[in-house]
C-alpha cells in the first residue's frame, strides 16, 4: 500500500498527488535538509517528544528556520493521523529542507524552507524481531556530524545495500575498528551482563529508540555503558541488537562469519524487547507464544 492521501505540505493539508515539487530545491539538489521517521502504533506516535526534540535539534544545526514552534509543529503531526483515520500501525516520514531557490550553494535569502510529512502503514516485522539478523561489517565512510539527521544519506544506502548483496539484513560501521552504528539503526554488544553502545557523540544518530533502551536498562538494572565497542569484541559478545523506530529492538545473531553466542537471541534483548513492548503499550511475544497480531497484520 502507498502512503496514506493526505499529506502535510506547508503547514496545510494536501492530497498526495496535487503536489508539485520544484527541481530546483535544495534537499533534491544537494541534500539541504533534515528528516525524521516516527513510529505510529494503532493510530498514536511512540516516542512521539524525543523525534521533535531531534528535529528541532538538527535543524538548529544546520541553521533552518520553521514558522512553528515545537508546540504547533506537533499539534500539525497529530492533525495528519486524524486526517487520515489513521489507526493502523505505521509510520510518518518527515522532511524539511532549506527551500526552493536557484541552484547556489550560499544559504537562499528569503526562502522558505519546505516541509512534508506523510504516513504510512508499516506492520511490526514480529519475525524478525522473534528470530534476529544477520548483519556484516564494514569502515564507517561517513562525515563527522552523524548526530544530524541530513537528508545525506548515501553512505548509508551503499552500506545498506552491501549487506543485503551479502545476504545480510544491516551493515555494522566502525571507524579503526571501534564500532559505531549500523546503516540506519543504533547497535549494542552484551558482555557479563553488561550492555555497550558507542556514547553519543557526532560520530553516531542519537536514536530515540536508544534513549527507550538505556531508560529500560536502568528499570532492569542492567548496566548501560557508553564504551564504543571494537569488531574484534563481536565475536566474543554474549549477545548483540539493533536498534531504530522501524526495527524496535531486533537481535543480530550472526556478523560476518561470527554467529553470536548460541546463535539465539540472548536473556537481555528479550528482556528489552518485552520493556519496549509494555512502554509502547503493543503485543509482547516470545519464541513459543503466537503473537497477538494488530489491525495492519491482519
Ligand atoms: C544511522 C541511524 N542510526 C540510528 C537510527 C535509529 O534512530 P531511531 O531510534 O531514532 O529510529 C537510525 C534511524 O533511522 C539511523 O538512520
Amino acid at each position: 500500500m502507498s502512503v496514506y492521501p493526505i499529506v502535510l505540505t506547508q503547514g496545510t493539508f494536501k492530497h498526495r498527488d496535487s503536489l508539485n515539487f520544484p527541481f530546483e530545491e535544495r534537499g533534491l539538489q544537494f541534500g539541504d535538509g533534515v528528516y525524521e521517521v516516527i513510529r505510529v502504533y494503532q493510530g498514536k506516535y511512540y516516542l512521539f517528544n524525543e523525534h521533535i526534540d531531534r528535529l528541532y535539534r538538527s535543524l538548529e544545526e544546520i541553521k533552518i528556520a520553521i514558522p512553528y514552534t515545537k508546540e504547533d509543529f506537533a499539534e500539525l503531526l497529530l492533525e495528519l493521523l486524524k486526517k487520515n483515520d489513521m489507526d493502523t500501525d505505521g509510520k510518518v516520514y518527515l522532511q524539511v529542507t532549506r527551500g526552493s531557490a536557484p541552484r547556489d550553494h550560499y544559504f537562499p535569502e528569503n526562502v522558505d524552507a519546505n516541509i512534508y510529512a506523510y504516513a504510512e502503514p508499516a506492520a511490526r516485522n514480529i519475525e524478525m524481531m522473534k528470530t534476529g539478523v544477520h548483519t556484516i561489517t564494514l569502515p564507517d565512510i561517513r562525515w563527522s556530524y552523524c548526530h544530524i539527521k541530513s537528508l545525506n544519506l548515501l553512505p548509508n544506502v551503499m552500506a545498506k545495500q552491501e549487506a543485503k548483496i551479502n545476504g545480510s539484513f544491516e551493515a555494522i560501521q566502525h571507524k579503526d575498528g571501534l564500532v559505531t552504528e549500523c546503516s540506519s539503526s543504533n547497535v549494542y554488544l552484551v558482555k557479563n551482563g553488561k550492555i555497550y553502545t558507542h556514547p553519543k557523540t557526532n560520530g553516531i544518530l542519537h536514536g530515540c529508540v536508544r534513549i527507550a533502551v538505556e531508560k529500560f536498562a536502568a528499570g532492569l538494572n542492567i548496566p548501560f555503558i557508553e564504551e564504543a565497542f571494537r569488531v574484534d569484541d563481536i565475536a566474543g559478545a554474549d549477545e548483540m541488537f539493533l536498534t531504530s523506530s522501524t526495527t524496535e529492538i531486533t537481535p543480530i545473531i550472526k556478523v560476518d562469519q561470527d554467529v553470536i553466542h548460541d546463535g539465539k537471541p540472548g536473556q537481555i534483548t528479550r528482556k528489552l524487547q518485552a520493556a519496549y513492548a509494555a512502554d509502547a503499550n503493543i503485543a509482547q511475544f516470545s519464541e513459543d507464544v503466537p503473537v497477538l497480531t494488530s489491525k495492519s497484520n491482519e
